[in-house]
């Protein structure tokens, strides 16, 4: 059986077979995005489907004659980089129609835009590369002056653009007066951290300023990091309070993600009847995750073409070898409290400050378990709500289990999920 596996890959589920769910969280969005000053600020934990949903928005409302500028920026490097992103963005979706008006205001930016063979024979902004060593504040501005290029654009084209901008909390990140070197950034974020400590200005302050007197662009603000979006939304000074509706993007609900999982597997020739709730269970709520068990578990079942819970528990076995060399390495860079707190959260998700689980995993009193709880939270290897405690890759925490701790004198199966 060669039957292509239908769980894989990497980047965003695209519409059709490898994309289930979601019509509400693309209707709402859609609408919001339709609709002047309708701005949204879209959540959601990491790999949990945010950018597929977006993507999946703005692919059917360009297809219905909607203009809809979608942006990642993750990878910036620089403010500067942003703003040449946007202006790409802008020609690949306004080139056709606008490209007069586009080049025009562009000269105001001190954007020249040509056309691209590599392209496809469409128009691209040639950037001043020395734009990216310019003054913060000078970064900040020519932003802030892309997006009222695009209401200009917008408005004298008698028409509504919706703009997307995706991980824009790098925004504030790198437009902060002392943008950290690129080393510390990239560990910064490795790391999960918000914001960055005495950076003043927020850059975010400055962009808002600026939307919030447009009428013919509306935007959809998408991130992961909640605490920053926290902050960013806060009642006292947030720079986006009451700018826009937030809205979060949660798990795809489980019967309808377990069903998806045994049609695909159907289709790969492969009986599993029951094996979607399973492989939930065990990968936890986000998409990425299940499909990365899911694919796995279809590499395995190909010679029997059948599912059953052993084949499961290798399957997690398999991906946690994948990861293993990762995960010590993050794990040496823990101190030993944060490990055996490690090991507490693997095996028991909550009332790690009792009494006989302090002295079963070796933890200290309970105010420095919090401290090294915020650590660890600021490593985004685990995330706190309320009173539970969870790893944020469900293969750390496997592999935290079945290999760390029988240090503790625990032997607990790789499908061992602690009860909350
Ligand atoms: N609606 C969906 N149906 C099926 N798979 C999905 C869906 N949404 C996301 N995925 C899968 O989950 C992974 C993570 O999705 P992504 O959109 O990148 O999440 P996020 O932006 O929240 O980090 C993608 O690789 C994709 O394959
Ligand atoms: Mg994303």
């Amino acid at each position: 059986m060669i039957a292509v596996n239908r769980f894989a890959g990497g980047g965003v589920a695209v519409l059709g077979e490898d994309f289930t769910d979601r019509d509400l969280e693309r209707e709402e969005i859609a609408r919001s995005l339709n609709t002047p000053r309708g701005h949204m600020v879209v959540t959601g934990l990491r790999r949990m489907g945010k950018t597929s949903v977006l993507i999946a928005v703005r692919d059917a409302l360009v297809a219905a004659g909607t203009p809809v500028v979608y942006v990642d920026l993750w990878t910036a490097s620089t403010i500067e980089d942003m703003v040449t992103r946007l202006a790409a963005a802008a020609a690949a979706v306004l080139g056709r129609t606008w490209t007069d008006f586009l080049v025009e205001t562009g000269k105001r930016l001190q954007l020249s835009f040509e056309v691209s063979e590599a392209a496809g024979g469409t128009l691209v902004p040639v950037p001043k590369v020395s734009f990216r060593d310019a003054p913060m504040a000078a970064q900040r501005q020519r932003l802030v002056d892309a997006l009222d290029m695009l209401e200009e654009l917008a408005k004298r084209h008698k028409t509504h653009l919706g703009v997307i901008l995706d991980e824009f909390q790098e925004i504030e990140r790198l437009g902060g007066d002392q943008p950290a070197q690129a080393a510390s950034s990239a560990q910064a974020r490795a790391n999960g951290q918000t914001g960055r400590a005495g950076a003043k200005v927020s850059a975010m302050r400055q962009v808002r300023a600026a939307i919030q007197l447009h009428r013919h662009v509306t935007y959809v603000f998408a991130g992961s990091d909640r605490r920053l979006i926290d902050r960013l939304h806060a009642e006292d000074g947030g720079a986006l309070h009451n700018l826009g509706r937030r809205y979060d993007i949660g798990p795809i609900p489980t019967q309808h993600f377990a069903e998806w999982i045994v049609e695909q597997f159907a289709a790969m020739g492969i009986a599993a009847s029951d094996a979607g709730t399973a492989i939930i269970t065990l990968a936890g709520p986000r998409t990425r995750d299940v499909r990365t068990l899911a694919e796995t578990v279809a590499e395995l079942a190909r010679p029997t073409g059948a599912v059953n819970e052993v084949l499961i528990a290798k399957a997690m076995h398999a991906v946690v070898r994948q990861r293993k060399t990762t995960y010590e390495a993050d794990w040496k860079q823990l101190t030993t409290v944060q490990q055996n707190i490690l090991r507490a959260v693997a095996a028991e998700g909550t009332g790690l400050a009792r009494k006989e689980i302090r002295r079963k995993y070796g933890l200290p009193e309970a105010s420095s378990i919090t401290k090294a709880l915020d650590a660890l939270t600021d490593r985004a290897i685990v995330l706190r709500d309320d009173r539970v405690v969870a790893f944020d890759d469900p293969f750390y925490r496997a592999w935290v289990l079945t290999a760390l701790l029988p240090d503790v004198g625990l032997h607990l199966p790789i499908t061992h999920v602690p009860q909350p």
